[in-house]
């Protein structure tokens, strides 16, 4: 099969293009036929070693995608050959920026019936990290305001509309070229962060979702109200340390399992979450994505076409 994949650590620019061994369904696993796979931050980090060394060369990363169902391994009785799904590699296995995946069947999920392939992919993990940071974690409430920063990226797209339909006001932050994008998700308040200190005009917030990191996410914690809740997705494995007391930084667990991504499919179908903005690459130009999602100025997701 064709993947995209590194041969040694590096920029993005170090992803190529050609063939690559095909995967088998072990027991209890599903192949899938990719048709797209999504580009996340995490990826271009990937090649580049931030998270040490990968386990072997040469290693095609990518962690969502949306396919049809090929092959079932072993004991696989709950989905069929044809079967559209769509789903996020196991924590600590990569490979979907290629041809074909293989995956624990236990955690791959039916495609949103309403979206294409290409749509279904921009939504898997973002979708999972965002139900698991506002709806597990902050266990967000209709009545409460929620912050989420960075409100033109994937997943801060896919929280604002859950908070808006838990019944959440919502304040986020963005530069001026996407104020408009982040208003039609439905944000009350939009701040351009280049003109405004978000500190100088935001106060007393039941909640924060940080999705941008840095200094940006150890000064959310100075928005929120006495007892008030951050979490944190782009600050590393822990949320950054509060100058208060009376707060509490969380780091959300985000696992992967089906439920999430039935979760992601009621939303899409109910008309409460509508896919991101999507800006797609074929397979072959995934070092170009790499280096878009690198520069973090894009709006919404990077999608690779694979079929
Ligand atoms: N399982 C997990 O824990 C998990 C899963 C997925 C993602 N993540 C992490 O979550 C973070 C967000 O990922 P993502 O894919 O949604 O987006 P992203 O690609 O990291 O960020 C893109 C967005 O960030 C915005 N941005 C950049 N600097 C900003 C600032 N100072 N203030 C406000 N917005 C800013 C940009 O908007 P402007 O152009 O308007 O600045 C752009 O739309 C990443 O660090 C990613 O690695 C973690």
């Amino acid at each position: 099969m064709k993947a995209a994949f590194f041969r040694q650590h590096g920029a993005p620019e170090a992803l190529e293009f050609g063939d690559y061994p095909d995967p088998v369904a072990k027991p209890g696993e599903v192949l899938v036929d990719v048709h797209a796979a999504s580009v996340n931050g995490a990826d271009w980090r990937v090649v580049a070693g931030a998270y040490g060394p990968v386990a072997f060369f040469p290693y095609s990363p990518g962690r969502d995608f949306s396919g049809v169902v090929s092959a079932l391994g072993e004991g696989v009785t709950d989905f069929a050959v044809g079967d559209e799904v769509f789903g996020v590699c196991d924590v600590g296995i990569e490979a979907a920026y290629a041809e074909k995946v293989a995956i624990k069947a236990s955690i791959l999920a039916r495609k949103p019936a309403t979206l294409s392939h290409v749509e279904s992919a921009s939504v898997a993990l973002i979708g999972l990290t965002a139900l698991c940071a506002v709806e597990d974690t902050l266990k967000i409430k209709a009545g409460e305001t929620v912050m989420v920063q960075g409100g033109a990226g994937g997943v801060a797209s896919f929280a604002i509309q859950v908070a808006k339909h838990t019944g959440c006001r919502v304040i986020s932050t963005t530069s001026a070229a996407n104020i408009a994008y982040v208003r039609g998700l439905g944000t009350d308040q939009v701040i351009d962060y280049n003109r405004d200190d978000f500190t100088q005009v935001v106060s007393g917030v039941d909640a924060v979702f940080d999705t941008v990191g840095g200094d940006v996410g150890v000064r959310s914690y100075l928005v929120l109200k006495p007892g008030g809740r951050a979490a944190f997705i782009a600050s590393g494995p822990k949320a950054p340390a509060t100058p208060r007391t009376d707060v509490t930084g969380l780091r959300p667990a985000v696992g992967r399992d089906r439920q999430h991504l039935d979760r992601i499919s009621a939303l899409i179908a109910c008309g409460a979450v509508k896919v991101p903005e999507i800006t797609t690459f074929p397979l072959s130009e995934a070092a170009k994505a790499n280096a878009v999602s690198k520069g973090r100025h894009f709006r919404g997701k990077l999608v690779l076409r694979v079929r």
